[in-house]
């Protein structure tokens, strides 16, 4: 049975009101499969970090709805969403928001004692993450130590942690040159690949999108599939 990992639904988000409204998502919809890999893709303020906040339970929707896992989670309480956060869902940011005073071994290893995955088998998932992302070698090292990419593969190791079904990433080649751009996309699609994860990326870089198995546009908080987009080509 094709299991759909991420579902939103007519989803709406506005922030401020009356003359200072901003209308970020207009009737966002998006189902995304177990193995599937989608890329949303539009220029900057068109929507992009609000709609994977409101799939990432970070930020609750004016209207519509949220099911992850086959749960609905829209109108959950803010606790709630944070265990639905730990428990299912793994972030990959711009920025990699790695915490300063943490090594790379013990940022895996916060998330995994918020899991309550705690321990000896915690350090050891650790260490084979860090390892699968070329990182064994830095385990001790704060974020200030690494270079852009290390630090983005230590977030990606992070985010793998917890054994997230559903992957979502905020802009994670940004920061990077194209080389280490892609190997952090690839990695993200192994992931997806190999383990039956679904993984929703947001991004403008094109260089990646083929890494993934669909592209969705985003234009003034509404999302477009790129088929039909590029219908009038054929
Ligand atoms: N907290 C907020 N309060 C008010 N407006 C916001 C807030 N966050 C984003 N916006 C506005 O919503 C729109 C979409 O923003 P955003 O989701 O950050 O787009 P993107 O990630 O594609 O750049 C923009 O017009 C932005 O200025
Ligand atoms: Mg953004």
């Amino acid at each position: 049975m094709m299991v759909e990992k991420l579902v939103l639904e007519n989803v709406n988000k506005v922030y401020g009101e009356g003359e200072a409204a901003v209308v970020a998502l207009n009737n966002a919809s998006l189902r995304v499969k177990e193995g599937e890999f989608v890329a949303v893709v539009g220029p900057s303020g068109s929507g992009k970090s609000t709609f994977l906040s409101i799939a990432g339970a970070l930020l609750s929707p004016s209207s519509g709805r949220i099911l992850i896992n086959n749960r609905d989670i829209t109108n959950l309480s803010a606790r709630e969403m944070g265990y639905v956060r730990l428990e299912n869902l793994g972030f990959i940011f711009q920025a990699s928001n790695l915490v300063p005073y943490l090594t790379v071994l013990e940022q895996l290893l916060l998330v995994s004692k918020l899991g309550a995955h705690s321990g000896k088998k915690a350090e050891q998932k650790a260490k084979e993450l860090l390892e699968q992302v070329g990182l064994l070698h830095r385990l001790n090292h704060y974020p200030e130590k690494l270079s852009g990419g290390e630090r983005q593969r230590a977030a990606i190791a992070r985010a793998f942690m917890n054994n997230p079904e559903v992957i979502l990433a905020d802009e994670p080649t940004a920061s990077l040159d194209s080389k280490r751009g892609r190997a952090i996309v690839e990695m993200i699609a192994d992931e997806v690949k190999s383990r039956g994860k679904a993984a929703v990326m947001v991004t403008h870089d094109e260089r990646v999108l083929d890494l993934c198995d669909r592209i969705v546009t985003i234009k003034d908080g509404a999302l477009y599939e790129k088929q039909e987009n590029c219908a009038f080509r054929s």
